[in-house]
């Protein structure tokens, strides 16, 4: 049975781009073997500074998760800081790190095209996330195409303590999310928080409404036939009305005689619907945060459990402690 891993970061609420590319299938990959699923907190301090917004995006990611269909009785929900050890794995990582790798991904090499002054968690953002994925002995990590280089720095940094070592980490494979490209924000560009551009996950009815009605569109009059090419309209519909609704719409583009308002009205009707079960038991669940709480204790105390017998492996293999005996298979 493969172990999944991913993590994702609480920095500010999800929005429909996470949920299509993210979050869904890798709800779906609980079904698939042992899922691990964590909110990257320890990340997110690479750039959060408000104590109190961490706590609660945090808890929200959580609550979302957990609405939208993760099954805690399946897959194992955690935070990442309930499982300290990884940051001694982190460590030990690090030294086998050459600086010239990390200066070669991207998120370090962004932060010095745009002039700012990357710190060294930034830095080392990418060590941090290679113990993450290494500590669990994961098989497979499901992330967005703009994290793939990520997994690749993770793959190398287990193969050189692994030649340097003798066995000791389990080489993971990238499951890579294409989706994540293809799904339109308000301005038809892609669907991400630093364009602008997104539409929320779990917005109230108004909100959501005034944000799909402010989709752009172009100036083609009601009568006119209308282009269904790269329609943001038609490009969010699709991942939420049946393929019946969707070919309507198109032949009404197609046709003439429908404006861009009544598509709106069309991708509000099925985004809302398509959430409504998940609003309801998100609602409830809110009603219950000791229950929240329970899942995530619950979840660490996995996570400890996978995370301690790596790390023992790992320190003992490097000359940290005592030594143990021969290599114990993964737990
Ligand atoms: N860096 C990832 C992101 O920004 C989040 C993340 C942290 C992650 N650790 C991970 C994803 C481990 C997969 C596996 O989205």
């Amino acid at each position: 049975m493969p172990r999944i891993l991913s993590g994702i970061k609480p920095t500010g609420r999800l929005h429909l781009g996470n949920y299509l590319g993210m979050m869904r299938p890798a709800i779906a990959w609980q079904e698939r073997g042992e899922a691990l699923y964590f909110i990257a907190d320890y990340h997110a301090l690479t750039t959060v500074r408000d104590p109190a917004a961490l706590r609660e995006d945090s808890r929200r990611i959580a609550l979302d998760f957990l609405a939208c269909g993760l099954d805690s009785s399946k897959a194992v929900l955690f935070r990442q800081s309930d499982v300290p050890q990884v940051t001694e794995l982190t460590w030990l990582l690090s030294c086998l790190t050459p600086m010239s790798l990390l200066e070669k991904c991207h998120a370090y090499k962004d932060h010095l095209a745009n002039g700012r002054a990357p710190s060294h968690g930034l830095f080392a953002y990418p060590v941090l996330m290679a113990a993450d994925i290494l500590i669990y002995d994961s098989d497979v990590v499901p992330v967005g195409r703009d994290q793939k280089q990520h997994v690749e720095v993770t793959r190398d940094l287990a193969q050189k303590l692994n030649d340097a070592y003798g066995p000791l980490l389990t080489i993971p494979e990238p499951s890579i999310l294409a989706e994540v490209e293809t799904i339109p924000g308000l301005d038809g560009r892609k669907m991400s928080k630093s364009y602008g551009n997104t539409i929320g996950l779990f917005e109230d009815e108004k909100a959501l409404r005034k944000k799909i009605m402010s989709i752009v569109t172009d100036s083609t009059p009601v009568e006119a036939p209308k282009t269904t090419d790269d329609s943001p309209i038609i490009g969010l519909y699709a991942h939420f009305a049946s393929a019946d609704d969707v070919e309507r719409m198109r032949a009404d583009f197609r046709a003439g005689g429908v404006g861009y308002g009544d598509f709106k009205k069309r991708l509000f009707e099925a985004v809302w619907e398509h959430f409504a079960p998940m609003r309801a038991r998100r609602a409830e669940m809110e009603k219950d945060p000791a229950g929240i709480d329970g899942i995530l204790a619950e979840g660490a105390a996995r996570a400890n459990e996978l995370a301690t017998a790596t790390i023992r492996r790992v320190r003992a293999a490097m000359g940290i402690g005592a030594e143990i005996g021969p290599m114990s298979g993964r737990s």
